[in-house]
């Protein structure tokens, strides 16, 4: 068996062809390990794959096959494909934060606007591998699109759990309009994950949260992409929001793995970034990482609204390999460090915006230093939330003052009211 099911702690191991998320043994989480086939990776191998119209490996995923699931095969492989995403050079927000170089890698761009198409193509695989026929997933949103679109492509039944409020209308109609079915569950994300749970063990339904391993094995690829884009170079920092801690605990594994395997040199830093109003990690962060206290969760980044996040400890993990940190931001600091990726053409949701504002945060603070290289992570698309940014422009959002509004004008349809915006407007550039 090339990949097997190991649990992070006792190291008790299962096959991958049984469904099973969590170590029977011991309930400590489990990661997909592979026999990789030592002589056969290589940086020429991956970058051979570039450009290449063949199926999987056109995918941003698949391209690193031997390092995903080697043994899958063809026919199961869920691909749309995903993956691919541009690596933005920013000088003028490597500016305004304080350092020599930033990128920001957009995950947004991928085929339903987030991450966590990474995530599917691998999860999808395994429902396919297994042969089941539904999927279900409790989500703050981007999980849900992803998972609704990726079933329908493949003919598996999606099943989607929806906190009661504050869903991202992007989200909502996604995973309506891909036919997945969609249940608006009276409760907040956490107790929502546990119910999806307990409703996937009684049907015989698989989850495909980022508990489930194989998720995490699609998005690990985020860095390999990275570092592939940067000609194998590493930067000196990753800087990733942090929700349910499914993207940083994959980070963390990726990385390792590339410099097990000798494909990197040395390991970045990962600084995981949350809102002050769900910021579990950061707490525990602040004494040590010696356990998780569960918070209630509030924040205008409404996908990062999380008080129990399930991959903890893997996360802790991921800190501990690379000599992490973890920083928090406020809503005002998200949404003004949004505007700011949002004039620049590239665009991102809210929860995004924690890299760029947790990254300026960090060098005001002296822990990222300024001659340094940073690879923030842009999770998902500026059309995820459109509230949120039509709301932050208006001025009409409680407790935020947009510091960098670009206000909508009303005109009369005659020449003279619409050239009079058109010069006081210009007058405003000239003076910025
Ligand atoms: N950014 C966005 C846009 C997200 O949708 C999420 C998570 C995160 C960051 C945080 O990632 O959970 O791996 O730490 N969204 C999940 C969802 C929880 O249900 O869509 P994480």
């Amino acid at each position: 068996m090339q990949s097997i099911l190991q649990c992070m702690d006792c190291g008790q191991q299962y096959p991958v062809d049984q469904i099973r998320y969590v170590c029977d043994s011991c309930g400590s989480l489990l990661d997909v390990c592979h026999d990789f086939d030592k002589a056969r990776i290589s940086h020429a191998l991956f970058d051979a794959r570039l450009g290449t119209f063949q199926t999987p490996y056109h995918s941003g995923v698949w391209r690193y096959k031997e390092l995903v699931y080697p043994a899958a095969a063809d026919e199961h492989i869920v691909t749309r494909p995903e993956g691919n995403t541009p690596l933005y050079p920013s000088p003028a927000l490597a500016q305004w934060a304080g350092v020599k170089t930033l990128y920001l890698k957009h995950e947004g761009e991928n085929p339903t606007g987030s991450f966590k198409d990474r995530g599917m193509t691998g999860g999808l695989t395994q429902a396919r591998v297994l042969g089941v026929r539904r999927v279900a997933c409790a989500s703050t949103g981007n999980t849900s699109a992803s998972l609704a679109a990726y079933a329908a492509f493949a003919g598996i039944e999606g099943i989607v759990f929806f906190q009661n409020k504050q869903i991202a209308l992007g989200k909502l109609a996604q995973a309506v309009a891909y036919g997945a079915t969609c249940i608006q569950v009276n409760a907040d994300f956490d107790r929502n994950m546990e119910l999806v749970r307990e409703v996937a063990d009684k049907l015989g339904i698989y989850v495909l949260n980022s508990i489930n391993p194989f998720r995490l094995e699609g998005q690990k690829t985020i860095m390999f992409e990275t570092l592939q884009q940067l000609r194998w170079q590493v930067p000196d920092w990753i800087v990733c929001p942090g929700g349910n801690l499914g993207n940083s605990s994959a980070f963390g594994k990726g990385l390792h793995e590339l410099y097990e395997l000798g494909l990197i040199d040395r390991l970045p830093r990962l600084a995981i970034i949350q809102a002050e109003g769900a910021n579990p990690l950061y707490q525990s962060f602040q004494t040590g990482l010696n356990g998780l206290r569960p918070v209630h969760a509030e924040t205008i980044a409404t996908a990062i609204k999380i008080g129990s996040p399930v991959n903890y400890a893997k996360a802790v993990r991921a800190l501990r390999w690379t000599d992490g940190v973890v920083e928090q931001v406020s809503d005002q600091e998200i949404m003004d460090a949004k505007a700011l990726i949002d004039r620049q053409g590239i665009g991102c949701e809210p929860a995004s915006a924690c890299s760029l504002a947790g990254v300026a945060k960090l060098v005001r603070r002296g822990v990222i230093k300024p001659a340094e290289t940073v690879v923030g992570i842009l999770t998902g698309h500026v059309l995820k939330d459109p509230e949120a940014t039509i709301h932050y422009h208006s001025g009409t959002l409680p407790d935020i003052t947009a510091a960098y509004p670009n206000r909508l004008h009303q005109a009369e349809a005659a020449l003279e009211a619409i050239s009079r915006i058109l010069e006081t407007q210009a007058e405003v550039s000239d003076r910025r």
